[in-house]
């Protein structure tokens, strides 16, 4: 049954706090979702086409009734959208009735989330994608839309933990374990942190890749270096319950210390940290994949003035301050 012609969802960006790409490998992490939406409309459309539009200024259309190949044939608007393209269409043919009817579905994007800095603007398009055209059809619950999403998401990195998809979907502050068991910790206070965009984009999937090699190549020191990763996420939910800033903030530095050892900082990364530590930060390390991208900071509230004005003094880096919030998902 068709229950609307249109239908809207937003989902959210997201930030890691810790174990980032171990969490591929199975140990945990944590990851947050932020107060940066993207938000998709979906229109049923008689040709049976797939179009996508976004603000930021590109269209692409597909067909419908059969999966287009991703091929080298394809426009880069439209290799660009490919996983959204994917994921509705994967959406449409599950729906018998658009199926005999030929529909097809106009979906259009808005976002505030930067991409390609590690903020899970991928993820969170495929999230809000699904959500909005699966509810063209039918009601769908929050697990359906993640496994779809995650789906398509793997079409951009194939090894993907899912974490992104998760956190955009569920919201809020989650202690991730990759086909596990995940929860959600709580806290007495709502955690914000400022996230420094050093304007390098990074390609999530070369950097997953880097971190393979390296873990073919030195087995036992990634196995350790994982193992510390598990206790830091352990201590760092501790902390987060607790509420204790200083511990969490030890705990972020020396994740990134992990990081580095992988090789997924960057010079101007691991310098960009250790000026975030001099100006006052508790603790601070790369979010995401890494590669340039993005760097968190947890700064008291009383220096935040001070330390974004310390930021912008010494390099021309965009500060954002980011706020953990519980909303994922949101249809209407
Ligand atoms: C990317 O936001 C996080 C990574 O751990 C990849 C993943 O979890 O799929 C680098």
């Amino acid at each position: 049954m068709i229950l609307t012609n249109l239908s809207r969802a937003s989902a959210p960006a997201k930030v890691v706090l810790l174990g980032e790409h171990f969490v591929v490998y199975g140990s945990p992490a944590i990851l947050g979702s932020i107060d940066r939406r993207i938000r998709v409309s979906a229109q049923i459309i008689r040709p049976p086409q797939i179009i996508i539009r976004s603000d930021t200024g590109f269209s692409a259309s597909f067909a419908a009734n059969k999966l287009d190949e991703c091929g080298t044939n394809l426009s880069e608007a439209q290799k660009f959208t490919y996983p959204l393209y994917f994921a509705a269409h994967e959406v449409i043919s599950g729906s018998l009735n658009a199926k005999a009817a030929k529909l097809g579905v106009e979906i259009d994007i808005h976002s505030d989330i930067p991409y390609g800095i590690g903020l899970g603007s991928s993820a969170a398009s495929c999230v809000a994608t699904v959500a909005a055209v699966g509810s063209l059809f039918l009601k769908r619950d929050r697990h359906w839309i993640f496994t779809r999403a995650h789906r398509a998401e793997r079409l951009i990195h194939k090894s993907s933990s899912g974490g992104d998809c998760y956190v955009s979907t569920f919201g809020g502050l989650i202690y991730y374990i990759r086909n596990g068991k995940n929860r959600k910790i709580k806290t007495r206070r709502s955690v914000s942190m400022i996230l420094v965009n050093t304007g390098i984009k990074h390609s999530t999937k070369a950097l997953v890749s880097l971190v393979e090699n390296f873990r073919n190549q030195n087995t036992s020191l990634f196995d350790d270096l994982a193992n510390s990763a598990t206790h830091i996420c352990d201590q760092a939910a501790l902390a987060l319950t607790e509420d204790n800033p200083i511990k969490l903030g030890r705990l972020m530095s020396r994740n990134q210390r992990l990081l580095e050892t992988l090789g997924v900082s960057t010079v101007e990364t691991d310098n960009l940290v250790r000026y975030c530590l001099d100006s006052g930060a508790y603790g601070a390390k790369l979010t995401g994949a890494g590669g340039g991208g993005s760097v968190i900071a947890l700064v008291p509230d009383e220096y935040k003035t001070e330390f974004e004005y310390k930021l912008l003094e010494k390099y021309s880096y965009q500060c954002i301050p980011v706020q953990i919030k519980s909303y994922g998902l949101m249809k209407y």
